[in-house]
């Protein structure tokens, strides 16, 4: 393990370790663009000078691995010259479009300008033009101009996803990045490359112009759009979430997530969520009323329950289960209903067909953050099949439904079974014509509004917390427990 000073702080390191990765581990900051820790080195745009004694000239910190007694100094006037000058070949061709760029507010150019440059600047040639706005693929836009070379979204096509679409083409001021043959770049991870461009050249279509990031706040999370549970940050404010990026986890997701991870947001706005309480029933001539308090109905279905197993006994309600609910959830849940007596309990997947399926890289066919916890909090569960065969005798069944309901490709289909059942109460958090004709929608709070645990597909257990309120009506399973808890029990 050789030892490394840097600024006076001594490290031991792993054999092999970079001196900006020395540097990073001792909270160090060095400049840099081209280097990311999740691909490989390139070299290429000489920001991270670091002056090594012994050594005559500026080395780069991303290309040089620490040797035993090694001494650097990040800070020296020699240091920050080098710096700033490199970023002035940098913005030598970068347009001035710090106004209208989408990447204001997290951009390395504006870091480091502050940090390094604040020089007045003295080209007086006028800048190279280069094609702006330019369609990546569905997801991607570029801004040519913007763009200084770094490399990073072009070994991340090669390195990452194996699938090549990037590459710089022509030589000098007019190297310009593209795809190869227009070619799009539609893999399943493209967004990743706006992540890791330090730059505004890449930008996602589906956040760009919608926020200032300024004006967004930031909790973590763990994704639900499949088993895998990437890490998170989540970035909402008082008008809802606006975007999700992945949160290093070596463990898990290391530093990426795919491109239908980052839609699960979708789902948690209001324009999606069921925002009340849909009762329908004969008395109310089998119209749906909206807006009844949900303590209320809740109570009011715990009665309903005990009738139900008063008259036709426990084993004529049943509960379908998605794998989108905390174990936390699960667990209150069903030991509710197993107090009661009620063990008919089912499993509803997503898409039976494709459900062990694994992309290779993170996106796995499950498309539910939470089956292992699921299927440790309730062992014993009954399959689909198994509901299909035998919900036409129960009188009252509960659903607890996907949240996404985008994951559950075969929903309609799957309605149309809940439909026999004679008396429905469904918690949901999405909004859907679907559901129209169940007795009881009861609004459930969708991940960002909860705290509690998913269990992921290898069966790492992952916390997570409540970081903003979308809908206020909306309760979640152990909410719900509590408000069906005291009727039930009145009444039985
Ligand atoms: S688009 Fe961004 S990540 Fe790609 S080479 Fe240019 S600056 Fe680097
Ligand atoms: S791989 Fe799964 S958990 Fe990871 S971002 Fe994609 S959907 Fe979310
Ligand atoms: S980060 Fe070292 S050369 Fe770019």
């Amino acid at each position: 393990m050789p030892k490394v000073t840097i600024n006076g702080n001594t490290i031991e390191v792993p054999a092999g370790t970079s001196v900006i990765k020395a540097a990073q581990l001792l909270n160090i900051p060095i400049a840099h663009y081209c280097w990311h820790e999740g691909l490989s080195v390139a070299g290429a745009c000489r920001m991270c000078m670091v002056e090594v004694e012994k050594m005559p000239k500026l080395q780069v910190a991303c290309n040089t691995t620490v040797t035993d007694g090694m001494v650097v100094f990040t800070n020296t006037e020699k240091v920050k010259t080098a710096v700033k000058w490199a970023l002035d070949f940098h913005l030598i061709n970068h347009p001035l479009d710090c106004p209208i760029c989408d990447q204001a507010g997290e951009c390395k150019l504006q870091d480091y300008y502050m940090s390094y440059g604040l020089y007045t600047p003295e080209m007086n040639q006028p800048k190279v033009k280069k094609e702006k706005v330019v369609s990546l693929g569905d997801r991607v836009v570029l801004d040519q101009e913007r763009c200084i070379l770094c490399s990073r979204c072009v070994r991340f096509t090669k390195e990452v996803t194996k699938t090549h679409e990037l590459g710089i083409f022509n030589r000098g001021d007019r190297s310009q990045l593209a795809t190869f043959e227009g070619r799009p770049l539609n893999n399943n991870y493209s967004v990743n490359t706006v992540d890791i461009c330090p730059v505004g050249a890449l930008t996602s279509k589906d956040f760009r112009f919608k926020q200032r990031v300024w004006f967004l706040k930031e909790f973590d999370s763990i994704c639900n759009g499949c088993s895998t549970g990437c890490n998170v940050t989540i970035s909402y404010n008082q008008n809802g979430v606006f975007r999700v990026k992945p949160r290093v986890n070596h463990d898990v997701n290391g530093f990426w997530m795919c491109d239908s991870g980052r839609d699960i947001y979708k789902y948690t706005n209001k324009e999606f969520r069921l925002t009340q309480v849909v009762e329908r029933s004969e008395k109310l001539g089998g119209d749906a009323v909206r807006g009844k308090p949900v303590a209320l109905a809740l109570q009011e279905i715990g009665r309903q329950l005990s009738q139900v197993i008063k008259n036709k006994g426990a084993q004529s309600v049943g509960l379908v289960w998605s794998g989108q609910y905390t174990n936390e959830e699960y667990s209150s849940m069903g030991r509710f209903f197993k107090d009661l007596g009620v063990s008919q309990f089912y499993h509803w997947k997503n898409n039976e067909k494709d459900f062990d399926s694994f992309d290779g890289i993170l996106k796995r066919g499950d498309l539910n953050p939470n089956t292992a916890g699921l299927k440790k909090e309730l062992a014993g569960l009954k399959s689909w099949a198994d509901f299909e065969k035998q919900v036409s005798p129960l009188e009252m069944i509960f659903v607890m439904g996907p949240e996404n309901f985008g994951a559950y490709s075969d929903l309609e289909e799957n309605v149309k079974v809940i439909k026999k059942a004679k008396e429905v109460v469904w918690f949901t958090a999405c909004e859907s014509s679907l559901l129209k004709e169940f007795k009881w929608l009861i609004p459930a709070k969708s991940f960002v509004e909860k705290s509690g645990t998913f269990v992921n597909s290898k069966g790492l257990a992952q916390a997570f917390k409540a970081g903003l309120t979308i809908v206020p009506d909306a309760v979640s399973l152990e909410e719900a427990v509590k408000g069906m808890q005291e009727s039930a029990r009145m009444v039985s």
